[in-house]
């Protein structure tokens, strides 16, 4: 890693002083491990959905900026309700979050409840709008998923949303048949099977570690499935590895900071090889300043919605 990889921002301070800066104003900055190196530099805290909703949650501090997407600063708004709430760029949000409108799945719900004769537990993986969260029974993150869904007694039917791909994934590992929603990541559904076996193959020995929000062809080519929280732990535990990372590529900054000692290789995508979210790209350096300063965008759930969608993010928070 060059000495300053950010020499070339002449407009902000280092990420160092912003981090500082933002201290002395009683504001913490939060950093999803998808954010370009810059912010996580800048941040007091960086870490996937549920560390960070933990975060939000035990630190109550009187302001945050989330560096990361909508939701997640929606989830930080919904559990720390005396802060302010701001982000470098409101229009950072994510496709899976947008492949389910509250409208939609509340009519789904009703059609089930009548086909089945039972309303299902519906689970909500945390990449959903306040709106949703406040329309199910429980959320999950990547980091937890599993733990959630085997909380839910067995004779229960399940409505897992959005996620199809980390849903199905789910059926697999805890040999439940929830019913799956239809939703994708835009970013994790491009990663190519068919290059990624040529890497393997110019790589032996390396092992491939992918985002369980990647399609089954990609998970079964893939030697663990792992959210970003428990990819950094494997990457950290190993020693001299190389590994070929199916999941953002900014994480790889992570590994490469926090577990030098192994080699990273991008998963290829179907049609570049960054893997980059494009919703988390819209937070940069320069919007994060101008953000501290201004304390906006400014991200506040309606008070309708609060009680709902609180409730179900406790629920997670009580089981893992
Ligand atoms: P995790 O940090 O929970 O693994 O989430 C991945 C993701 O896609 C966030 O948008
Ligand atoms: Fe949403 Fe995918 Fe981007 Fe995560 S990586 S914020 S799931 S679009």
């Amino acid at each position: 890693m060059p000495m300053n990889p950010f020499s070339h921002l002449t407009d902000v301070p280092e990420a160092s002083e912003i981090c500082d800066w933002a201290t002395e104003r009683g504001i913490m900055i939060l950093a999803h491990s998808y954010q370009d190196g810059f912010l996580q530099e800048a941040a007091h805290f960086v870490g996937d959905s549920l560390e960070l909703a933990r975060k939000a949650a035990e630190a109550q501090p009187e302001a945050i900026c989330f560096c990361g997407v909508h939701f997640m600063a929606e989830t930080a708004n919904i559990l720390c309700p005396d802060a302010e709430v701001f982000v470098p760029d409101l229009e950072a949000g994510c496709s899976l979050a947008d492949s389910c409108k509250a409208v939609d799945l509340i009519r789904y719900q009703d059609h089930l409840e009548q086909k089945l004769g039972a309303r299902p537990t519906t689970i909500a993986y945390v990449n959903c709008s306040a709106e949703v969260k406040a329309a199910v029974d429980v959320i999950c993150t990547s980091g937890n998923a599993r733990a959630v869904v085997d909380s839910i007694p067995e004779e229960d039917p399940i409505l897992f949303v959005p996620d199809m791909h980390l849903g199905g994934w789910l059926n697999e590992v805890t040999g439940r048949e929830m019913i799956l929603w239809n939703g994708a990541c835009e970013v994790h559904e491009l990663f190519s099977v068919d290059t990624l076996l040529v890497l393997q193959e110019e790589n032996p020995g390396a092992i491939t570690i992918c985002h369980p929000e990647c399609p089954k062809r990609v998970r079964d080519a893939s030697d663990e499935v792992l959210g970003t929280a428990g990819m950094l732990k494997l990457v950290k535990a190993s020693e001299g590895k190389t590994f070929i990372v199916g999941t953002e590529g900014n994480m790889i900054y992570r590994f490469e900071k926090e577990a030098p000692q192994n080699t990273y290789i991008p998963a290829p995508g179907a049609s570049c090889a960054c893997n980059l979210c494009p919703y988390m790209q819209l937070n940069t350096p320069e919007k994060l300043w101008a953000a501290l300063q201004e304390r906006g965008p400014q991200v506040v759930v309606p008070a309708e919605l609060r009680p709902g969608a609180e409730a179900s993010l406790r629920k997670m928070l009580e089981i893992v």
